[in-house]
C-alpha cells in the first residue's frame, strides 16, 4: 500500500471511532455545546415547572411543545461531554465525569428515561401525570449535577 492509502485509512479508522470528538474542533467548543444545550433544557423546563407549580395556566399543547424541546435537547446535550473536554473554557464538569465512565452512563441514561416518560405525559395532557413525572426528572438533573457538576 501506498503512503497515502494507509495515511487515509488510518484517518477514516480515527473519525469512524470518534465520531463525536470529530464534530469539535476543541475542547472549549464541546464545553460551549453542553453549556448551551443545558442552559437551553433547563429554560424549557422550567416552563413547564411554572405549569406545574401554579404560576402559569395550564394549556395541555404549550406544555407538550415545551416537554418535547426538553426531550430532544436531553438527546444531544451527553454527545458534548467528549474525551478530552473535561478542561478548557468555564466548564463546571468535575472530572469524575470521564473517570467513572459506568457511573456517568448510568445517571445519563436515568435522565433520558425520566425524560422519556415526561414526553409520554407530556402527549397525554394529563396534569398529574406530568406533575409527576416532572418531579422525577428534576430529580435526575439535580442528582447528576451534585455529583458531577462543581459549584
Ligand atoms: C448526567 C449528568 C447530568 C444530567 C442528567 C443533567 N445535567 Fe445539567 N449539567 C451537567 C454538567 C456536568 C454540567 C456542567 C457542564 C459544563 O460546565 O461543562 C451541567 C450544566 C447545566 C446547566 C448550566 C449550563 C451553563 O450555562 O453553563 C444547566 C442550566 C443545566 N445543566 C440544566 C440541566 C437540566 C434542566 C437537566 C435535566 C433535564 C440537566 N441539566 C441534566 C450534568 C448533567
Amino acid at each position: 500500500m501506498n503512503r497515502f492509502l494507509v495515511a487515509s485509512l488510518s484517518l477514516a479508522g480515527a473519525l469512524a471511532s470518534l465520531p463525536a470528538a470529530a464534530q469539535f474542533q476543541k475542547p472549549e467548543d464541546a464545553i460551549k455545546y453542553r453549556q448551551s444545550a443545558m442552559a437551553l433544557q433547563g429554560n424549557h423546563l422550567g416552563r413547564v415547572f411554572a405549569v406545574v407549580n401554579g404560576r402559569v395556566p395550564f394549556d395541555p399543547k404549550a406544555t407538550a411543545d415545551n416537554i418535547e424541546i426538553v426531550a430532544l435537547i436531553n438527546r444531544l446535550q451527553f454527545a458534548g461531554f467528549v474525551e478530552g473536554s473535561d478542561k478548557g473554557g468555564n466548564t463546571r464538569a468535575k472530572p469524575e465525569i470521564w473517570t467513572e465512565k459506568d457511573k456517568w452512563n448510568a445517571a445519563v441514561a436515568k435522565s433520558q428515561e425520566d425524560v422519556n416518560k415526561l414526553a409520554a405525559a407530556g402527549k397525554s395532557g394529563n396534569l398529574d401525570q406530568i406533575k409527576v413525572a416532572a418531579g422525577a426528572v428534576g430529580q435526575s438533573c439535580k442528582g447528576c449535577h451534585d455529583t458531577y457538576r462543581k459549584d
